[in-house]
């Protein structure tokens, strides 16, 4: 009993310690604005924070496999209004789980949407009729760890090597840009120099464009900006950081061996991942062919982390060095799949695409 209330107080100071970090470097006051003073008709999650309001309305949504406009007045808009059963019933059942976790888990969010409702609206009460199939065992660990440096120089290998990757500076390249029906598809073109990053994505007339300008990540809608959350705009960052692999060690300071697993029948070395402003992602690297296959970031929310995952897939030789030629993005509620056309080597990328969307 000791030693698991021990574990338990040392878990919730490292919670505490990780909230009160994010809260300082926002802003300078220790008052996080909350959901119930931020939103308009708010009667259950009064005292979460508001930005966490966006992440748990795609978990929720991704819980029940519906869109918005299943408890809301429509999918991008009038989301206080009331008189929706729905949105009445998911109160209930906030609640429900709120109470459900604290009465049986000290308050800590192991029981959520997904657990009854595992991607159902509406879950129905029923038992396996022939055994489940189990989750894969983790593979055995190997004897001696390998180090992050070693799998960081494998991958840089397998991608073409340092030399060859230190000359891949700016590039021009066509991409689509595949949503989740697998049939909508979008045109893209980015734009690569020195450090920054650019992206176009056309949505019929319109265009949202996201920059890396070698210090921040920014997004435009037809040039006019748009405010981002500082997660999303550290995405778009890492977004254009990691087109220039060879400098992976100053994208993350800190890199940790953290397990042998597997993705996908293959096994890969799961390394911790640290930027110089002290976020956490984890790398996963094929142990066959050295290459990076997934990255993975996740938040806390009240119900649990919202992951904002990464897969590479489909490597090919762009112009003597490998590029992943289809990439998955996914996070609750949202996917999509960016696979890249033509790719353009060292041409002259022109300074101004970087500092505005224009
Ligand atoms: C299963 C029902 C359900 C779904 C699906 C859902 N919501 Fe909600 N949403 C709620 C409930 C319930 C509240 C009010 C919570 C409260 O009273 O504390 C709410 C509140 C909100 C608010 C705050 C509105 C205000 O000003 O008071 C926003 C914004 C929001 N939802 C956005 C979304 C978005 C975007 C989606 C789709 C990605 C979505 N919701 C999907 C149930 C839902
Ligand atoms: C302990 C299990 C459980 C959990 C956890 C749970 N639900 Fe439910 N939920 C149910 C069941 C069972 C029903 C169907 C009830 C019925 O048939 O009357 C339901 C029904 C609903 C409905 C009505 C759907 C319809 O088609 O009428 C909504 C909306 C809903 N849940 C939202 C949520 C949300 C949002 C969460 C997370 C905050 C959640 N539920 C968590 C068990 C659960």
């Amino acid at each position: 009993m000791v030693t698991i209330k021990l574990v338990i107080v040392i878990c919730l100071a490292v919670v505490a310690g990780f909230i009160f970090n994010i809260g300082r470097s926002s802003a300078q006051t220790n008052q996080v604005e909350t959901a119930g003073q931020k939103f308009k008709s708010i009667k259950v999650l009064n005292d979460m924070p508001a930005d966490q309001m966006g992440k748990v309305m795609n978990m929720i949504s991704a819980s029940l496999g519906v869109n918005c406009s299943f408890c809301h007045a429509s999918n991008d808009a009038d989301y206080e209004k009331e008189g929706f059963e729905h949105k009445d019933t998911a109160r209930k059942m906030i609640k429900m789980v709120f109470d459900l976790n604290k009465a049986n888990f000290n308050g800590r969010p192991e029981i959520n949407c997904n657990s009854c409702h595992n991607g159902k609206s509406h879950p129905q009460p029923s038992f396996p009729l022939a055994p489940m199939p189990q989750p894969e065992p983790r593979p055995a660990q190997p004897a001696v760890k390998p180090t992050a440096d070693q799998i960081i120089t494998k991958y840089l290998t397998a991608l073409g090597g340092a030399e060859k990757l230190a000359k891949a500076k700016s590039r021009a390249i066509t991409a689509t840009r595949v949503e989740p029906d697998g049939k909508t598809t979008e045109a893209e073109t980015i734009w690569l120099s020195d450090k920054a990053y650019r992206s176009d994505t056309m949505y019929g007339k319109s265009v949202v464009t996201e920059i890396f300008d070698g210090t921040d990540g920014k997004k435009f809608g037809d040039a006019a900006p748009i405010e981002l959350k500082p997660d999303e705009a550290e995405q778009i960052k890492r977004e254009g950081q990691l087109f220039f692999p060879a400098n992976i060690k100053t994208i993350y300071p800190k890199l940790e061996f953290r397990a042998l697993e597997k993705i996908d029948g293959r096994e890969v070395y799961t390394v911790f991942a640290t930027t110089a402003n002290n976020l956490n992602e984890r790398l996963s690297f094929d142990v066959a062919t050295g290459l990076l296959v997934r990255r993975t970031v996740s938040s806390r929310t009240l119900f649990g982390n919202f992951v904002y995952q990464v897969d590479y897939a489909d490597y090919k030789d762009f112009g003597g060095i490998k590029m992943p030629a289809t990439t998955h993005y996914a996070m609750p509620h949202i996917r999509w799949t960016r696979k890249l056309g033509e790719v353009k080597m060292n041409v002259p990328v022109d300074a101004s695409k970087f500092t505005s969307a224009k």
